[in-house]
């Protein structure tokens, strides 16, 4: 098979003036028709790109097909090259200079009206797209992201195998592999009243893997989550998992870093500096109020519970004293906001919970215009915008409450601020490893704790052998690549000891009876000589939608889901007959009666 594929000579996108005179046999879709009558212009799109095809009455039968056809119909031309006309060359086409003046023009296939234009930046409800998306992929804007995304997966492959990772695949139809979420259930036709389900991810197999002494697993791996959907989140994404023994964290951020710059310098010409910075947990809480910190813009959260101390604001002075925190973002020349706008972010603040969000602008003289002014101290007003190093013109927002509560609402708000004030740079690339996680967190409405990454994850060497006695300060061996405010990926050191895994599960309130029931085969596997391991993954529609500038997994992904979880092309999900149900000895409920 030539490049093209037999039925033609080249690529419409390929021609050039240098092909001047030469007879070529084009094969696409046409994108545009110009039809003056006597002459008559189609433009042949097809993957390689666009060409200019035209007939005259001097080309017989083609100038009526030409004629007959419409947007999008599928057609061979057979032709000749020639240089445009002076002054005709469109610079906007890599094949501007050129068209192809038609000798045959042959219909393979009649199309229908499209639903929507066949171009970039249509307005067409997304619906609509999706219930089309086989047209819609025609639009270059998407189906460059789907190359590009092809061009992410090849690299992935070519770094990882580099390092003597070797490609292995996972079950989909398995038992639970926890990450947080919903697991999407597959009933069994074979075991009546049984379910598989698919995975969260392969984290159980691939630590396995290592058990096996396979030392280095890497897979481009589809995981299944049944969770709320957002933006940046799909109920069906891919991963690009790694696991590898006889590692520490060095060995896992060296091959990443390695990845990224290869990723960035070869889809996107940039060159990225490495090693990417570091920072724990606790200080990305403190100063970003995120586990993700953007680190494209300042505005860092500050905190002023020495400053308010011995504050006359009833609100600050409550919570400090109940052990809370008093946390303000300064946003420059914020001064300029309106009532309205002010009243909007506090809006923004009680949508999350919070009881109120206060505010000040900094005028002359180190005054402080706001509400709260008048039970505030001049010392106390100058502590504050010493604090915050805000000057006159500046906003500053006040969010008081538990203190991971206001840090995290402050985090929030930092971020909305600063796009809704267009403080984000464009074309700058944060990285950074979030590093020393907690090992566990308290959930107060289940009144137990919960594993902050995973429960297979290594306790840091210091709470080894306290993590379970004291789980609250206990570190993890976990850690998280953050990208420009997004999690691309995140990973950790494994427990390879299977007492030790047994102390987890237990401080999770999993019983002994529970964990040899969901997780036996792990434990075993444990107890069969397991190496020390570790490794991470990555969301790889994340990276190929930051990489590209997409604003929605949606458009990284082929045939994506609805925020409903639906693919309007097929309309899945989808109801099941009778019989089907029989075979698998399950009968439906009627619909709960809303009380
Ligand atoms: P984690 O749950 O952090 O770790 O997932 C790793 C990465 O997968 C991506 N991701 C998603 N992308 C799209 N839609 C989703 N619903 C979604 N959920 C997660 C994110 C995330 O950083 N087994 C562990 C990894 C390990 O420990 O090695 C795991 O799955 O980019
Ligand atoms: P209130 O006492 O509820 O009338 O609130 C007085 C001011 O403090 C208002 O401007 C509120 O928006 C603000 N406020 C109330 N609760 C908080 C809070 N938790 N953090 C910051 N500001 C608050």
């Amino acid at each position: 098979m030539n490049a093209h594929g037999s039925m033609r000579s080249h690529g419409a996108g390929t021609i050039r003036a240098s092909d001047d005179g030469q007879e070529v046999v084009l094969a696409g879709w046409v994108a545009r028709r110009r039809d003056h009558g006597g002459v008559a212009f189609l433009d042949l799109r097809d993957r390689s790109g666009v060409c200019q095809v035209v007939a005259d009455p001097t080309a017989g039968e083609a100038l009526q097909a030409v004629h007959d056809v419409r947007n999008e119909y599928v057609v061979r031309v057979t032709g000749t090259v020639r240089t445009r006309p002076e002054g005709q060359a469109n610079e906007k086409l890599a094949t501007g200079e050129v068209e192809v003046f038609a000798s045959a023009v042959e219909v393979l296939s009649a199309a229908d009206t499209p639903p929507f234009p066949i171009e970039d930046g249509i307005e067409t409800d997304e619906g609509v797209r999706l219930t089309h998306r086989y047209v819609d992929l025609r639009r270059d804007e998407l189906a460059t992201r789907i190359r590009a995304r092809a061009q992410v997966t090849s690299i992935m492959r070519r770094v990882m195998e580099r390092h003597g990772f070797l490609d292995i695949e996972t079950p989909i139809l398995t038992r639970s592999t926890p990450e947080g979420a919903r697991d999407f259930l597959v009933p069994s036709r074979l075991q009546p009243r049984s379910f598989y389900a698919l995975p969260q991810s392969p984290q159980l197999f691939k630590q396995l893997l290592m058990v096996s002494g396979f030392e280095r697993y890497y897979q481009i791996a589809r995981c299944f989550r049944d969770e709320d959907l957002r933006a940046d989140r799909q109920p069906e994404f891919t991963q690009l998992d790694v696991e590898a023994s006889f590692v520490d964290e060095e060995d896992i951020y060296g091959v990443c870093e390695e990845l990224m710059v290869e990723l960035w310098n070869d889809v996107l010409g940039q060159e990225l500096a490495v090693p990417f910075p570091r920072m724990a947990y606790e200080e990305s809480m403190r100063r970003f109020g995120s586990d993700k910190p953007d680190l494209r813009y300042a505005m860092e959260l500050v905190d002023l519970d020495a400053v308010l101390a011995d504050t006359g604001v009833g609100v600050f002075k409550g919570v400090l004293d109940g052990g809370g925190s008093v946390v303000a973002v300064c946003l420059p020349g914020g001064g300029e906001l309106t009532r309205k706008e002010f009243d909007g972010w506090i809006d923004f603040a009680k949508k999350r919970g919070a009881k109120g969000l206060a505010w000040g602008v900094v005028e002359a003289d180190g005054a402080l215009r706001s509400p709260l002014s008048k039970f505030m101290s001049e010392g106390e007003i100058a502590g504050i915008l010493e604090a915050c190093d805000a000057s006159e013109g500046d906003a500053i927002f006040f969010g008081a409450g538990e203190t991971q509560f206001a840090r995290e609402l402050m985090g929030a708000l930092r971020v909305a601020l600063a796009h809704d004030r267009g403080m984000v740079p464009e074309g700058e690339w944060r990285f950074v490893w979030v590093t020393d996680w907690p090992m566990f967190e308290w959930d107060e409405d289940a009144k137990r704790w919960d594993a902050l990454h995973h429960p297979f994850t290594a306790p840091a060497a210091e709470a080894a052998d306290t993590f379970a006695d004291d789980p609250g300060p206990a570190l993890a061996r976990a850690y998280d690549l953050a990208l420009n405010g997004t999690e691309l990926g995140g990973g950790s050191m494994r427990i390879h000891d299977r007492a030790m895994q047994e102390k987890v599960f237990e401080l999770l309130g999993i019983s002994k009876e529970d964990a040899e029931e969901r997780f036996g085969f792990l434990l075993r596997g444990l107890s069969y000589g397991a190496p020390p391991h570790g490794g991470i993954a990555f969301g790889l529609d994340r990276i190929v939608m930051l990489m590209t500038g997409a604003t929605s997994l949606r458009d990284v992904i082929p045939f994506p889901k609805t925020q409903s979880g639906g693919d309007p092309m097929t309309e899945a999900p989808a109801g099941i007959d009778t019989e089907q149900l029989t075979d698998l000895g399950l009968r439906i409920l009627p619909p709960p009666v809303k009380g």
